[in-house]
């Protein structure tokens, strides 16, 4: 039996519900298609929003984040010094640190009341920006003096760039 002859058919339970007549028509096509198309294109989409496309709400926070980089330059630690990394500022580096960390972290940055310098772990960083930052700001709970006040940037840079060259071994 075809399912037309079904057409307009009631199902007879409007006693059920309130009144309601029933039908038990098929859908049209037109809707089944557009059904079957969503189902279709869903993962597609899904696919291209989350992972191509970068349009997850994630990927759309680093664009912002992204764009906000280049519109707002962070200075780097060079540029707030003023300075460039070369040898006499490694070689003053070293002698500002001589002067005021050796005695917590060694003669040979080997660590001591403070940590290692040249050993693979570091507790805020190595790069040159957020070793600056330590030396700069200190951790005072935990007993590393603030050397901003103390050195300025000028020196602060030096020392910082001189434990960098050291630590890591990258200038
Ligand atoms: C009074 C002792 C003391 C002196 C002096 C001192 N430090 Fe420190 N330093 C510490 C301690 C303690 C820590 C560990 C801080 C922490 O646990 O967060 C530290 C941490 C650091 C770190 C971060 C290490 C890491 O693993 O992230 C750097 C870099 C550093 N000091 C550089 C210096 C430099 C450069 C000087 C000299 C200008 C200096 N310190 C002088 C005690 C000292």
């Amino acid at each position: 039996m075809s399912n037309d002859a079904l057409q307009d058919q009631v199902l007879g339970h409007a006693d059920e519900a309130d009144g309601i007549e029933e039908y038990d028509n098929r859908l049209p096509r037109w809707w089944v298609g557009l059904f079957l198309f969503c189902v279709a294109w869903s993962p597609v989409y899904a696919v291209h929003y989350h992972f191509v496309g970068g349009r997850s709400q994630a990927g759309e926070w680093q664009q912002e984040m992204d764009a906000a980089a280049i519109r707002w330059p962070q200075p780097t630690a060079e540029q707030v010094a003023g300075l460039t990394v070369t040898p006499e500022v490694l070689t003053e580096g070293e002698a500002i640190y001589k002067t005021n960390c050796i005695a917590c972290h060694g003669p040979t940055l080997e660590g001591g009341i403070g940590p290692s310098l040249v050993d693979d772990v570091w507790i805020h960083g190595n790069s040159r920006e957020q070793i600056l930052g330590v030396v700069t700001n200190g951790v005072t709970e935990k007993g590393m003096p603030p050397w901003g006040p103390i050195l300025g940037p000028e020196k602060a840079f030096k020392v910082a760039a001189f434990v960098h060259d050291l630590g890591t071994g990258q200038p």
